[in-house]
């Protein structure tokens, strides 16, 4: 295992290098801080001039650096001097004490809303295959709970200089009031530190752990919370309960592992630090004190210094717990923003003007990261304008074949081009604007049935989206719902039929007026009846364009010129006026 110190330092940086545009305030936050922890520093040296005084009114002339000062000041009022300077010291160091901390929260924030964003970037910018590999609320974990820990690694780190400044300033002056004493508090220290950094081990490993059950508890409930109904007709709660107490309980095990390994920390360090505190004491009292190398009044502020010094220290040492306790977290929310990016390959930036040849495929294999198969070397040609009926039993690659046309994969050899070109080469708005996909189960947004429709795409008026739901024979529901076009959807829509959600979703796919339309098993969860109704949207929708069909539904076939079985890669004519390419023709494109 890595030192604590090493995890933290390399968490630190890479977090650092990656939150770049707080790097003015990182360093504006310190600066401030510093500042404050002169003054600090600079209060305790006063002490020595006003204890001296209070116990030798004629003192003052006698002493380093405000001797001269006070040799101009009446006997009388030296006291007073001092006591207001001290008083004003204190006031201004507490004066960027308060702008520190601001300066701290902004840092935090700026920091914390960076990460988030980072992290959503990454989560859209990296492929179905990466995502695959992660449930959505291992992934939810990632930005609540994780960010949330990262927000007080963040601010712990800034505590923990906070604290160091002051401790050192105290430190500074103590080292000015007695070298002698403050080398024996260094000892002591160093001791203390050493003791600490071996226990922050075990926080460590503690932090990581519950980073992990943090993840594995989020996951359980997302998948308690979408399986519901399966639970409750298979009566398997108590099968449930059980798994997920199996969880809480780790989770729980490991904070309660932190807290205790963090107490274990902090009494240790605080027995070890007194002992060492009071021992200094006898020492400088016996060593010292006794033999004139040391005057009272030098004793006394340096016993306040350390006096100060303590807290200081139990808070610097506390932080350092957590931070060790949190290193893991951290690791794991830099391991998201490390997520790759798909694709590997960039996608062009060419416009997409229309479609008039047609698509082709030619020679397109994939193979899923398990060496498995589905696609293997099929070539095709579909003309623009007209339909293919893609055909096959369940595991043969349609879906597959779906997600290489949307580029949501890429295919391992061979290629894809629409009117010739690769179509890699075109920008993925552009592209995606030309190619509407309407899926086995649509995915619908929890808000109105207008949003669902537009999807955030620029341009897309009340007038479209109410001319392709009429398309698909939704007009009679707008018209029935109170808030119309408004009304706003339930969780993955679950207020609507089957067929309705499939019908938003179609009306989703070619409002921005498709090319191309392509469609996976779309009637495949209906019932007969609401299944003619979305064939007829399909049909509606997919007049002018061409349009690549997977269906086992002979009526929802009747319109494709051409039908490929994905089984033996063979494409048949299906009506006839539909001409098959030769394969001499197509290879020559
Ligand atoms: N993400 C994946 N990783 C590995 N294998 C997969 C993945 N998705 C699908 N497969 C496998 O690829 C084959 C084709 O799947 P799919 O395209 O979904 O078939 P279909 O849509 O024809 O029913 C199946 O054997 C399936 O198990
Ligand atoms: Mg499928």
């Amino acid at each position: 295992m890595p030192s604590s110190v090493g995890a933290t330092k390399a968490a630190l940086t890479e977090l650092i290098a990656r939150l770049r545009p707080s790097r003015v305030r990182l360093v504006g936050t310190i600066f401030v801080l510093l500042g404050a922890g002169v003054f600090e520093g600079a209060t305790v040296g006063l002490l020595v001039p006003l204890l001296a005084v209070l116990v030798t009114p004629t003192a003052g002339a006698r002493l380093p650096v405000v001797g001269d000062l006070l040799n101009g000041i009446p006997v009388g009022s030296r006291v007073t001097v001092l006591g207001f300077g001290i008083l004003a010291l204190v006031g201004l160091k507490n004066l960027l004490m308060v702008a520190g901390s601001r300066l701290a929260g902004a840092l935090r924030f700026r920091s914390v809303t960076e990460l988030q964003r980072q992290l959503l970037e990454r989560v859209m910018a990296s492929g179905v295959a990466t995502l695959e590999r992660h449930t959505s609320g291992e992934i939810t974990d990632v930005f609540v709970s994780e960010a949330y820990r990262v927000n007080r690694f963040i601010d712990a780190c800034l505590v923990f200089v906070q604290r160091s400044i002051i401790a050192l300033s105290y430190v500074g002056a103590m080292l000015a009031l007695s070298w002698r004493l403050t080398a024996a508090a260094v000892v002591v220290g160093a001791v203390v530190g050493f003791a600490g950094e071996r226990l922050g081990r075990k926080v460590q490993h503690s932090g990581r752990e519950l980073s992990r059950a943090s993840g594995e508890l989020a996951r359980e409930v997302t998948e308690v919370v979408g399986g519901l109904r399966v639970i409750r007709t298979t009566a398997t709660e108590a099968h449930f309960a059980k798994n997920f107490g199996a969880h809480s309980e780790s989770h729980a095990a490991a904070d309660v592992s932190i807290s205790y390994s963090l107490a274990l920390q902090q009494g240790v360090i605080e027995s070890v630090g007194v002992s060492g505190a009071i021992g200094l004491a006898l020492l400088a009292h016996h060593l010292w004190l006794a033999t004139g190398k040391l005057d009272v009044p030098h004793f006394l502020a340096f016993g306040f210094g350390l006096v100060r010094l303590l807290p200081a220290l139990n808070v610097v040492y506390a932080t350092q717990g957590y931070i060790t306790a949190v290193v893991g977290t951290v690791e794991h929310t830099l391991r998201w923003l490390r997520l790759p990016a798909y694709p590997a390959r960039p996608f062009g930036s060419e416009r997409f003007p229309e479609l008039t040849d047609g698509i082709r495929l030619e020679n397109v294999s994939f193979s899923y990261a398990d060496g498995h198969t589905p696609i293997k070397n099929l070539s095709c040609f579909v003309p623009a304008g007209k339909t293919l009926a893609i055909l096959g039993p369940s595991g043969t690659g349609k879906s597959t074949l779906v997600t290489l046309l949307l580029r949501l994969r890429e295919p391992s050899t061979g290629k894809i081009s629409f009117d010739g070109e690769d179509y890699w080469r075109f920008s993925a708005i552009d592209f995606h604007r030309a190619v509407g996909l309407v899926e086995q189960e649509p995915f619908l947004f929890n808000v109105s049935i207008f949003e669902n429709v537009v999807c955030g795409r620029a341009g897309i008026d009340r007038n479209a989206v109410l001319a392709a739901l009429k398309l698909v024979q939704l007009g009679p529901l707008i018209e029935r719902l109170p808030q119309g076009l408004d009304t706003v959807l339930a969780e993955r829509g679950t207020t609507l039929s089957g067929g309705q959600r499939q019908r938003i979703a179609i009306a989703r796919a070619i409002v921005t007026n498709p090319h191309v339309l392509v469609l996976d098993e779309p009637t495949s969860a209906l019932d007969a009846e609401t299944e003619q109704e979305v064939i007829a949207a399909i049909d509606a929708a997919s007049v002018g364009r061409t349009t690549i069909i997977v269906t086992h539904r002979v009526s929802a076939m009747k319109h494709a010129a051409y039908q490929l079985d994905l089984a033996t890669g063979q494409v048949t004519a299906r009506t006839s006026d539909a001409t098959l390419p030769q394969p001499a023709a197509r290879a020559g494109v």
